[in-house]
């Protein structure tokens, strides 16, 4: 495979897309077939985001021990090259021979309609068809956006749980309970989808002038499994930054224990921005720049639950700079104009919220001596009209 470059987080001239969500977006049109590439098999880590559109976990960062806003999707590709045998091959032999993590810790969902991998998986790679499931288009057919390409897909997912037994594997990847992680889907790049179809009639879905493969492995997610940590958030790529978000905040244990949310939603986030900035997004009102704005904000008000009250983003965005910069060289480069932005939308938002913040105070205050437990819509949307409040703010306090 040619080792080929992250692209930016900012997909160049697609409209159909905000931001770069998975590996396979810069080699969007050449699985179409009007971009000719010198090789026909890459890899990549890839700088993705999942904020808007299509793919959104915005809402479950923090209380997930497994998603993020940004993270690093690794990948192999292939490009009218291998297809899915050889895609099912390479993944088991880099899970089970390399990673060594045992097969019996490992369990696949196939598309429902997907015969020949669920005999490939069987009869050529060799796992037990009690650890197959076979699932519906939401699960198993993968698509980047409304339109474009798009295929049936594999999964690999980890048994965290082995001990509830090899005959409820197919039940609980059905139920897509609490016992497995995805950490690999194979995506068999079929079709070109030329009109949004929620249905999977598949009446809009031309076929592919060459078929290929498009891979994404979460690098945390993976790497969670092989440090062997309760979460993502308990490796290398996010310890960092968390015990420098502690350093500042001077918690005792108890008190840290019980942050946890807001100690992983501002790991997530600043890593994030951290990158959005130096791809060029900076915060503000509107697109991208808005997304920007929001997770930005949503550091800071869980920022607040720690105690913050001024600036502190910058520091912590320091640590994210040192882990990542060494390969991610652009945001040594651009590190202080990226701690510049994120300072200034702090001020900003900490400017905007004090007024609300006080006000909420004395309602708080009030209503908690009159015995009561709820605050009404009317006084919310009075902060927010009135006194600029983020509803969010008024919701999480
Ligand atoms: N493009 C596929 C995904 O993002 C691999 O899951």
């Amino acid at each position: 495979h040619q080792r080929v470059d992250s692209s930016s987080l900012v997909p160049t001239n697609d409209p159909t897309l905000l931001f770069t969500n998975a590996g396979m977006v810069q080699f969007k049109d050449t699985f179409l077939g009007s971009e000719k590439r010198p090789y026909t098999r890459a890899a990549t880590s890839q700088k993705v985001m999942r904020v808007s559109g299509k793919h959104n976990d915005l809402e479950e960062v923090g209380p997930s021990k497994r998603h993020h806003t940004f993270f690093e999707m690794l990948g192999n590709f292939s490009f009218g090259d291998y297809f899915k045998l050889e895609a099912m091959q390479y993944a088991w032999e880099l899970l089970t021979v390399v990673y060594q993590l045992p097969k019996d810790r490992l369990a696949v969902t196939i598309y429902e309609k997907d015969d020949e991998s669920y005999d490939l998986w069987v009869n050529k790679v060799g796992v037990d068809p009690r650890r197959i499931a076979r699932l519906g288009a939401k699960n198993n057919f993968w698509q980047m956006a409304e339109t474009g390409p798009c295929g049936p897909n594999t999964e690999i997912h980890w048994d965290k749980y082995p001990e509830r037994g090899e005959e409820t594997i197919i039940q609980s990847l059905e139920q897509d309970d609490d016992r497995f992680l995805e950490i690999w889907n194979l995506v068999f790049m079929q079709f070109n989808r030329t009109q949004a179809d929620p249905t999977h009639s598949g009446a809009f879905d031309e076929p592919l002038p060459s078929p290929g493969v498009d891979t994404g492995m979460g690098l945390e997610r993976i790497t969670n499994i092989l440090q062997q940590g309760e979460t993502n958030y308990d490796t290398d790529l996010f310890t960092p930054i968390i015990q420098k978000t502690r350093q500042l905040t001077q918690h005792d244990d108890a008190t840290f224990a019980e942050q946890w949310v807001a100690y992983r939603v501002i790991a997530d986030h600043i890593r994030s921005a951290v990158f959005m900035i130096a791809d060029g997004v900076l915060p503000g009102p509107k697109g991208r720049d808005s997304v920007c704005r929001l997770i930005l904000r949503r550091a800071i008000r869980f920022g607040t639950k720690l105690g913050f009250t001024e600036p502190f983003l910058a520091q912590v965005a320091d640590t994210v700079i040192e882990i990542m910069g060494t390969h991610y060289t652009e945001l040594v480069d651009k590190a202080d104009s990226i701690k510049r932005a994120i300072t200034k939308e702090e001020r900003l938002f900490f400017a905007t919220v004090e007024r609300g913040l006080e006000a909420l105070d004395e309602i708080l205050t009030k209503l908690q001596a009159d015995g009561q437990q709820v605050l009404d819509g009317e006084t919310a949307f009075f902060l927010k009209a009135t006194l600029g409040l983020p509803i969010q703010v008024t919701k999480d306090i």
